[in-house]
């Protein structure tokens, strides 16, 4: 399969493109590095990127932003950050990537336990996870030509156990194994507008 994956050369991205590159031609997105230069919070980008890459069998996202910060201190500027790289992001590498997908393909989008299990500071990424649920609920009834969309929503990694510890008071945090195998239930599987969560 020819696979893109955005944001591979990140915490959780690096050890699922390691995984796929094994059986698989693997091209990594990113904005500062990786195979093919976007960023996803730009619809132009990603129409470019999809120009350089040809069509693909699958396409993965591991990226996009939220702010962090307590829920006084979030201005409406801030929020938009989210809706537009996390949520619009994510909406349109559907949008747009569903024509450069051979038929049967298959897109994975990446969320987390916040849409769920919410800690404080995460109005805004809680926020933008949850309506990314329901995107790919949606979108599943209506995509053509086979092709598949789901969302994982992995809950604190444990490579970014140090990172986020103090975020996730008695959380557990889950293995990177557990972590690649949401990516790979969803493009080696065959369901369609689910929401892989990984929380234990
Ligand atoms: N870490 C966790 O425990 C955890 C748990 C659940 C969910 N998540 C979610 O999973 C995703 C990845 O998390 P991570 O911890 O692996 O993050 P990370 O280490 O910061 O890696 C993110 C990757 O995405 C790329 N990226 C970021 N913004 C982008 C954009 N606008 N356009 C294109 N590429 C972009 C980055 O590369 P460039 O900077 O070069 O663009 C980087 O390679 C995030 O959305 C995060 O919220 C993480």
């Amino acid at each position: 399969m020819k696979i893109l994956i955005i944001g591979g050369n990140g915490t959780i991205g690096k050890v699922v493109t390691n995984y796929f590159s094994d059986k698989n031609e693997v091209i990594i997105g990113g904005r500062t590095n990786g195979n093919v230069s976007v960023d996803i919070a730009d619809s132009n980008s990603i129409k470019k990127m999809f120009e350089q890459t040809g069509k693909l069998d699958a396409i993965i996202c591991i990226a996009g932003e939220a702010k962090w910060a307590d829920f006084n201190e979030l201005t409406e500027e801030d929020y938009y950050i989210g809706l537009k790289s996390k949520l619009m992001g994510q909406v349109n590498l559907v949008r747009i990537g569903q024509n450069n997908l051979n038929p049967n393909g298959s897109i994975t989008l990446s969320t987390g336990i916040l849409a769920d299990d919410p800690v404080v500071k995460t109005t805004s990424a809680a926020m933008v996870n949850g309506a990314l649920h329901s995107f790919v609920q949606a979108v599943a009834l209506e995509i053509k030509n086979g092709i598949r969309v789901n969302v994982v929503s992995l809950g604190m990694v444990q490579d970014a156990y140090e990172k986020y510890k103090d975020y996730f008071p008695g959380h557990n945090a889950i293995s990177m194994k557990k972590a690649i195998n949401g990516y790979v239930r969803s493009v080696m599987g065959k369901r369609n507008g689910e929401i892989i969560r990984i929380y234990i």
